[in-house]
């Protein structure tokens, strides 16, 4: 299977080159004295990725009183810690095109890739993992998607509905049409951009049985499978389905209740309309 996921990425000349700036910057995060002057100069180096910050920046979504105009007035204003997530959301969303044809799968996508990190660092939070990094992992945990309806399906597959793959995840159906399934993908595609260890495995495994998983990777999936489901009809609260994966990636720490997991969903979904390339 590995290999097959490494074919079709060598063989999808539409992916996005490997961002070097956002893994530099995922270099710099993880080091436990950061310099933020360095940071906002590697943010500032990348011209795409600067104006992209400083659009959400100034969106309603910071309902800021004053234009920011810098990076570094950014990191001022909103402090260091949000821009530094924004930043790490700006570029993973880059990262994520799709063909034109699929703008409402790409909407979606964006939706329930944020809702998935703003949840993610949630638990993080509670259970003392870095939020910066649960918060990138849950944006990109499906970020494999984007390969799959670029990709080619084996003869005989029905290659007229590519929205399919990114608006469902159904991993014997994607095997069965391309030898390989999104989360397979994700972590080469991750792999191959240099991204950290721990951010390739928790894409490749986030559709695993939650035993063989390590803490962030649990705690991706869990984030997943709660932005998949409806907080308000959850009865019971929290669903039975997730008990092994709360167990695995909350250890002693109690599970936010759902109120404030339905306070992040609100806050992602505001997060991903400004997001969105063209909002
Ligand atoms: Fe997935
Ligand atoms: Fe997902």
């Amino acid at each position: 299977m590995r290999s097959t996921a490494e074919d079709i990425i060598r063989d999808t000349p539409q992916l996005p080159p490997p961002p070097q700036v956002m893994t530099d910057l995922l270099v710099l995060f993880a080091r436990p004295e950061v310099d933020a002057r360095r940071i906002a100069d590697a943010i500032a180096g990348d011209v795409v990725l600067s104006l992209r910050t400083l659009k959400v920046a100034n969106s309603p979504f910071y309902g800021l009183s004053k234009r920011i105009t810098s990076v570094h007035e950014a990191i001022a204003i909103l402090g260091f810690r949000s821009v530094r997530l924004l930043v790490l959301a700006v570029g993973a969303v880059g990262l994520m095109q799709l063909p034109p044809g699929l703008r409402t799968s790409l909407g979606e996508l964006l939706r329930h890739s944020t809702r998935c990190a703003m949840l993610a660092r949630l638990l993080a939070e509670r259970t003392g993992h870095s939020p910066e990094e649960a918060f990138t992992a849950g944006l990109l945990h499906d970020v494999g998607k984007m390969v799959l309806v670029q990709a080619t399906p084996r003869a005989g597959i029905d290659a007229s509905t590519p929205h399919r793959w990114v608006e469902h995840s159904d991993l014997p159906a994607e095997r069965e049409a391309f030898g390989t399934d999104h989360a397979e993908l994700g972590m080469v595609l991750l792999e191959r951009w240099q991204f950290p260890d721990a951010l390739c495995e928790s894409t490749g495994k986030h559709h695993e049985a939650p035993d063989t998983l390590s803490p962030l990777s649990a705690l991706v999936a869990l984030a997943d499978g709660l932005a998949h489901t409806d907080l308000e009809r959850a009865d019971p609260f929290p669903p039975e389905r997730l008990a092994p994966w709360i167990a695995r990636a909350m250890g002693a720490s109690p599970l936010p209740d759902a109120a404030e997991l339905a306070a992040a969903i609100d806050e992602a979904d505001a997060l991903a309309r400004v997001l969105e390339p063209d909002a």
